[in-house]
């Protein structure tokens, strides 16, 4: 990645109104790059569904920290979305589309293809019983 030049980190609980807190944040931090509107949706619902996995899953029934930290070069922004949770056994099964493990719940088990559809990359890294870290990268194409 080049050199950033801004960089923020931010942690937060994981209850479900902080969905809406990182989507608005994440929003406020890349606003200095008047990216488009879409780019700017694409990157709120891949920041909502990591979030909401760590709030879902890595947490169930319980309350714990999702960190959150951003860096922005020239013409990206990286994502990096970290829990301590309960980690993910198979990351390459949990990341083919429409693998959920609460089926119940009316989950669809498409926030992963959500989120790589919606970013440049997506690289997903986990241990059972200790969390999970989602990086995202996304090219921002500015408006003049
Ligand atoms: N942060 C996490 N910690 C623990 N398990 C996770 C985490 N993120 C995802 N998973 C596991 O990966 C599976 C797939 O996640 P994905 O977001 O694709 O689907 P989902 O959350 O089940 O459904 P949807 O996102 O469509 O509501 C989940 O069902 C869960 O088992
Ligand atoms: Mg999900």
């Amino acid at each position: 990645m080049k050199k950033p030049q801004n960089e923020m980190k931010m942690s937060f609980l994981s209850l479900s109104e902080n969905e809406r807190l990182a989507r608005v944040a994440i929003g406020g931090f890349v606003s200095s790059k008047n990216p488009r509107i879409d780019e700017l949706t694409d990157l709120k619902t891949a920041v909502s569904e990591a979030v909401t996995n760590c709030i879902v899953h890595a947490y169930r029934d319980t309350v714990g920290v999702i960190e959150m930290t951003a860096r922005l070069t020239d013409d990206c922004v990286y994502i990096k979305i970290r829990d301590r949770g309960c980690g993910i056994e198979d990351v390459k099964k949990a990341m083919e589309p429409l693998y959920t493990t609460l089926p119940d719940e009316e989950r669809s088990g498409l926030g992963f293809s959500v989120m790589e559809s919606f970013t440049d990359s997506i690289a997903v890294k986990s241990r059972l019983g200790y969390g999970t870290t989602v990086v995202m990268t996304k090219k921002l194409r500015s408006k003049i």
